[in-house]
Parts: structure tokens; C-alpha cells; sequence
């Protein structure tokens, strides 16, 4: 395994941050309704994830450390697990686990369909994360995989729809997916492999991209 020590400090640094806003809740320090704020805080949280993940692969290409990748996985992994904590939370705090109502909320809040949506996409991927999945796959493992995108888009949406006229926060990672959906163009990624084989003075990178 590359890198064990890194990838610990990276789980239990993920791992901290929900343990930490749990504390706040029992100390009574994040306000009237510490339940809100968990929701919210975890549906940032699992946003903010998918795009640390989705930045791993533009920066592979800019620095050219391969290292970007081994984390990759995990990071995706971890937005994945903020989101079901999210869901656990909206289900315990805001709907006090009367199951019944979600279908009257689905039908009452289109939000939350949108955000039943980019779950199931973030599923299909956390569960075809495996080395086994990706033999299984093959060429189609990387096809599947372009799910992140739209995935994505619809989590943007649904929170748009939640914070509405408050967009500053919105704007700035609808901003950010933007720059990374555009990373992911392949005349983007020749130029940001073109830059770091001008960073190392290695002329041959450009050729290279494509066999890492
Ligand atoms: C079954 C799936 C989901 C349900 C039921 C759900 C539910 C909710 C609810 C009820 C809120 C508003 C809470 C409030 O009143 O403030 C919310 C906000 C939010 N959700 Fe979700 N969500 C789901 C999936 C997701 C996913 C997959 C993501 C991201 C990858 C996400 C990201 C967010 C964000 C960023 C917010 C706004 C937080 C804020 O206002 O600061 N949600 N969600």
C-alpha cells in the first residue's frame, strides 16, 4: 500500500470533523437547532468532499505526483459517507425518523428528490470503488465512473434550492465544479501536463499523459 501514513492522517482528519460538530451539538454550542446544523454542515461537508475529489485528477496532471490519485478514492469515498450521515441526520433530527413523511417531503419539497438523486449516483459509485469492480468493469468501469459529473450538478441544484436568495456560498462552489468540469477537457489537460513539463523542463510529458 503507497503512502499508509498519509492516508491515515487523511481518514482520521475526515473522520474528526463529524465527531467534532457531534461534540458542539452535546456542549450546546451550535445554536437553537443543532439538529439544522448538523444537516446542513454535512451537505456542505459532503460537497465540499466530492470536490476534493474531483480536483485530484487536474492536479495529478499539474504537478505530476501520482500520489493525487491514491487519495482520490478515499476522498470519494468519505463524500459518499458525509451524505449517508447527512440523509441519518435529516431522517433523526428533522423528521424525528417518522418514515412515512419522506414520501409526503419527496412529493412537497423537489429538493430533496434532487438530493435522493445525486445519492443514488454517489451509491453506484461507492459501491464500484473496488479493485475487483474496476477488473470487473473494464473499459466500462471509467464510462460508469463519468457519473461524478452529473452527480455533481444535481447536488449544486439541490442545494441552490435550499439556500435560494443566499447564493454567496452556492456561487462560489458552482464556480469551483465549473473550473473542474472544464479541467476535464482534454485540450485542459494536455495544457496543464504541457505546463508542468515546462515546470520540470521535460519535454516528453505531453506524450506521457496518456500512459499514466
Ligand atoms: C437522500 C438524499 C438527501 C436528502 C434527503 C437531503 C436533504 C437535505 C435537506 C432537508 C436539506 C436542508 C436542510 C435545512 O433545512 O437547512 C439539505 C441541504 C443540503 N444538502 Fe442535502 N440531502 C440529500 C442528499 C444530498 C447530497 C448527496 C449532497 C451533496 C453531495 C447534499 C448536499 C446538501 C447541501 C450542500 C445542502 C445545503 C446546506 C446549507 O444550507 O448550508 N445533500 N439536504
Amino acid at each position: 500500500m503507497r503512502y499508509p501514513w498519509w492516508r491515515l492522517l487523511l481518514f482520521c482528519s475526515i473522520a474528526s470533523v463529524p465527531c467534532y460538530w457531534l461534540y458542539l451539538a452535546a456542549v450546546a454550542a451550535l445554536g437553537p437547532d443543532p439538529g439544522k446544523v448538523l444537516v446542513d454542515n454535512l451537505g456542505q461537508g459532503a460537497l465540499v468532499l466530492l470536490l476534493c475529489s474531483l480536483a485530484m485528477t487536474p492536479l495529478r496532471y499539474l504537478t505530476g505526483w501520482s500520489g493525487w490519485i491514491v487519495f482520490r478514492r478515499q476522498v470519494g469515498l468519505w463524500a459518499f459517507g458525509y451524505a449517508v450521515l447527512h440523509l441519518a441526520a435529516y431522517l433523526y433530527f428533522l423528521l424525528g425518523l417518522q418514515f412515512g413523511d419522506f414520501a409526503a417531503e419527496l412529493v412537497e419539497r423537489p429538493y430533496i428528490a434532487l438530493g435522493v438523486i445525486a445519492l443514488v449516483g454517489l451509491s453506484a459509485l461507492a459501491l464500484t470503488s473496488t479493485r475487483w469492480s474496476m477488473r470487473k468493469l473494464g473499459k466500462r468501469w471509467k464510462k460508469l465512473h463519468r457519473i461524478v459529473y452529473p452527480a455533481l450538478v444535481v447536488a449544486l441544484l439541490h442545494m441552490l434550492w435550499v439556500v435560494r436568495s443566499d447564493a454567496g456560498q452556492w456561487s462560489l462552489y458552482a464556480t469551483l465544479a465549473a473550473i473542474l468540469l472544464a479541467a476535464r477537457v482534454p485540450a485542459v489537460e494536455r495544457a496543464l501536463v504541457g505546463i508542468n513539463a515546462r515546470w520540470r523542463g521535460d519535454p516528453l510529458a505531453n506524450k506521457n499523459k496518456n500512459n499514466r
